[in-house]
């Protein structure tokens, strides 16, 4: 399999590959069918399978530019359900000797509030089950919120946590998941004039029913999930160079559809993407556009 170079050629052209898969896939060939452009930004719609191959290999494609040249790569990562085969691809180019971490930073969107990085349902546990522990990236390459700040300096440490990022260059390519309700991060909708919503800094919030509901799977019952996170601000993710956006399946259309073609409010914060839309890319299957036609 050949290295893929996205970084010189345009996204139309772009080629994927998998070791797991016996073809390869060509987006040309599906694009003409799947590719719409929306006030949001450029979406993608195709079959959940090749939507995560092409978000892997998007950012693949962007940490091989990069090594060639010999520069770093600033990852903005996401944790929860929707990305997990992306981790499996990039781990499995990583094992096949395709691709190497060594000169990635990666960036977590978020943490739950309090919680340890030692207990398992932590995002830091998440990030090394699915991806950090199978790659090489070591310890001081990646860097989550840290659930265990005293409540006292948690203002402190997000604000740290944006300097970092800042000190690093910034996030060259920001992952993001959406939630039913919106959310992108843990940025929550909201009653905010849209201005301020923009400039939402990282920082403690209190989660929203509908995710904390949506996170009962991982935690045994409602009950047991924490009612705050720490979460990268709306300023910074909109911050990043390009942002890949996944969204998958019937229970993510309405805010899929609200957040490309309704109106910019912090009430649906994956529309506050709409503002920076030259930048963002979705990919989202046949179910998740369902109201978007
Ligand atoms: C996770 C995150 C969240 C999730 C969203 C979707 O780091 O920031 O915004 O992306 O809640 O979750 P899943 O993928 O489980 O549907």
């Amino acid at each position: 399999m050949r290295p893929l170079d996205a970084g010189r050629r345009r996204r139309r052209s772009l080629t994927v590959t998998s070791p797991r898969a016996e073809a390869s896939l060509s987006v040309p060939d599906i694009l003409p069918s799947c590719r719409h452009e929306f006030p949001g930004g450029t979406v993608l719609v195709c079959p959940r399978p090749e939507a995560e191959l092409l978000a892997a290999s998007r950012i693949a494609d962007l940490v091989r530019s990069r090594t060639v040249e010999g520069g770093r790569v600033v990852l903005g990562l996401a944790t929860g359900s929707t990305p997990i085969a992306v981790y499996d691809h990039l781990a499995a180019w990583h094992e096949a000797g395709q691709l190497s971490f060594g000169r990635v930073t990666t960036y977590n969107l978020d943490e739950y509030y309090p919680m340890s990085p030692a207990d398992p349902r932590s995002y830091r546990a998440f990030m090394d089950r699915h991806l950090f522990h199978r790659v090489n990236l070591a310890a001081n390459q990646t860097h989550l919120l840290d659930g265990t700040v005293p409540a006292a300096h948690t203002g402190e440490h997000c604000h740290d946590f944006e300097r970092w990022i800042a000190a690093d260059g910034g996030l060259d390519l920001q992952l993001l998941g959406l939630g039913r309700n919106g959310h992108i991060g843990f940025n929550e909708p909201a009653d905010l004039p849209t201005d301020q919503a923009l400039a939402l800094p990282t920082r403690v919030v209190a989660l929203h029913p509908t995710t904390r509901a949506d996170a009962m799977k991982d935690f045994g019952a409602e009950a047991n999930v924490p009612h705050h996170a720490l979460t990268m601000g709306i300023a910074a993710i909109l911050a990043a160079r390009s942002i890949l956006v996944l969204a998958f399946g019937s229970g993510k259309a309405d805010a899929v559809a609200q957040s490309l073609v309704g109106p910019i409010s912090a009430r649906v914060p994956g529309s506050l993407l709409q503002t920076v839309s030259s930048q963002v890319t979705w990919l989202v299957d046949p179910a998740a556009a369902s109201r978007l036609f």
